[in-house]
């Protein structure tokens, strides 16, 4: 039986599908490769071995879902394509609604029509909500999302969570990330934005680089030690074997939560100076105005993953900044021409 990773070919579906390879399992990737790449996966074969069947196409396409539950042996589905850029989601409601939502309920709908019944669901530390306190606890309510990006991600937890209630045969694990950067420790596979990145990280480590001038700092005024945002950041590692590890409570039916998290703040000016120091390389930066929907600071309590599923984040940001870095100089352009 096979694992199918929806969106496998994307920053976190590769190292996700790096770490699955890695403990044998047998894997299908669909993947429309809107953000991800066809060479991401290919590296993630050849770094671990095993057999990757490769399917490009849209989460949205019933028929196309329809042929691939026949054709596949599929027992678990880990449900990662989707659109992901905040500002976007704003200017382009419709597209998050269409790809995050309706991509959700196609697919559960042909897996029920298939019988496979056990999903790990993509989620998002956002629909904690706006005036959610810190941590962010599993046993906290949802709350009000800032974006139609977390909106999405908020209504598809209502839809699995009715699913769940409805058909109790279902098994299924939503993962809540905070902040996921770094790359794999290779250099091979990392994130590989198009155009200008809109995440603090990439955009860090491409100024750093030389192919942005400077970064802008969006607010100094926030009520935090040093007025800049603070925010949870995992390696994508660690991220991606908290997949691996949600994948032993699918045995039995139920709704699982999970914050995939450090349970560590950091502000955007110690991000900076930490990669400073590390890489040796200055970010010039300066104050911006505060970007319209950022939250002041927050961060997970990772304690749950930690003690039902024996998971926690053990990358240092150390580890974080050394392997973003390395993946920066290795493959400037990312997975395009070098
Ligand atoms: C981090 C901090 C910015 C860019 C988003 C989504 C979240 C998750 C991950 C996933 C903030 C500041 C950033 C820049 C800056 N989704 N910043 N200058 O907004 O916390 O989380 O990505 O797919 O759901 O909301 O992450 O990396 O964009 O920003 O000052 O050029 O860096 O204001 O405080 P964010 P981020």
């Amino acid at each position: 039986m096979a694992v199918l990773i929806t969106g496998g070919a994307g920053y976190i579906g590769s190292h996700t599908l790096v770490e699955l390879l890695q403990e044998n399992y047998d894997v299908v990737v669909l993947d429309n490769f809107v953000n991800g790449s066809r060479e991401a996966v290919r590296r993630a074969v050849t770094m671990i071995g095993g057999e990757v069947r490769l399917i490009e196409g849209d989460v949205r396409d019933r028929q196309l879902l329809n042929r691939l539950f026949a054709d596949h042996s599929i027992s678990t589905v880990i449900h990662l394509a989707g659109l992901k850029a905040v500002g976007e989601s704003v200017r382009q409601p419709l597209d998050y609604y269409s790809v995050n939502v309706q991509g959700s309920l196609v697919l559960c709908q042909a897996m029920q029509d298939a019988g496979v019944r056990e999903l790990v669901f993509s989620s998002s530390a956002t629909v904690y909500g706006v005036e959610a306190p810190v941590p962010y606890r599993e046993s906290m309510p949802r709350g009000l999302p800032s974006n139609p990006y977390g909106t999405t991600k908020a209504i598809v937890e209502h839809m699995l969570e009715d699913l769940c209630q409805a058909d109790p045969s279902w098994s299924v694990v939503f993962l809540r990330y905070f902040n996921p950067i770094g790359a794999h420790p290779s250099g091979e596979i990392g994130e590989d934005p198009r155009g200008i990145p809109n995440n603090l990280m990439p955009f860090i480590s491409q100024v750093a680089a030389g192919h942005l001038s400077e970064l802008s700092i969006f607010g100094n005024d926030y009520p935090t030690e040093d007025g800049t945002c603070v925010r949870d950041y995992i390696h994508v590692v660690d991220l991606a074997i908290g997949h691996v590890s949600a994948l032993k409570c699918l045995s039995s039916p139920g709704l699982y939560i999970y914050n995939l998290g450090t349970g560590r703040g950091v502000s955007v000016l110690e991000m900076v100076a930490a990669f400073e120091s590390l890489t040796g390389k200055r970010v010039p930066y300066h104050f911006a105005a505060r970007r319209s929907g950022d939250l002041a600071a927050f961060w997970a309590d990772a304690d749950k993953a930690n003690r039902e599923l024996g998971w926690r984040a053990r990358r240092s940001l150390t580890d974080m900044l050394r392997d973003t870095w390395r993946w920066q100089q290795r493959h400037p352009a990312g997975y395009g021409a070098p």
